[in-house]
């Protein structure tokens, strides 16, 4: 029960580190390919960072925990599904230079 305790809070950390990236590179580089879906990409980050707040801030045998963090899975996965189904492919036809924004991404992560 103990490592799934830390997995899960290691799970916390990671979501984290990418929801920063994205924000502070990704979102800004690709916002001109369709900034009203961005601004609800950011929607959804704001949603999940509440939600790992709560978590973070949560007692390890708080009996809301599972819950909270199954809901929290949802909210990320309807997330990545919009941004794989309607983000990805409108910055693919922008035609911008992927490369350099996923290089930067990277920098940015292993500070
Ligand atoms: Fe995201």
């Amino acid at each position: 029960m103990r490592i799934k305790k830390a997995l899960g809070r290691h799970v916390l950390l990671l979501l984290e580190m990418h929801s920063s990236v994205e924000e502070q590179v990704f979102y800004p580089c690709v916002r001109i390919a369709d900034p009203s879906l961005i601004d609800r990409c950011e929607q959804g980050h704001d949603h999940a960072t509440r939600l790992i707040e709560t978590l973070r801030l949560m007692d390890d045998d708080d009996p809301l925990a599972p819950q909270l963090f199954r809901q929290l899975a949802g909210a990320v996965i309807v997330h990545i599904e919009s941004e794989e189904q309607e983000l990805f492919p409108k910055v693919e036809q922008a035609n911008m230079d992927l490369t350099a924004i996923g290089n930067e991404m990277q920098t940015l992560e292993s500070r």
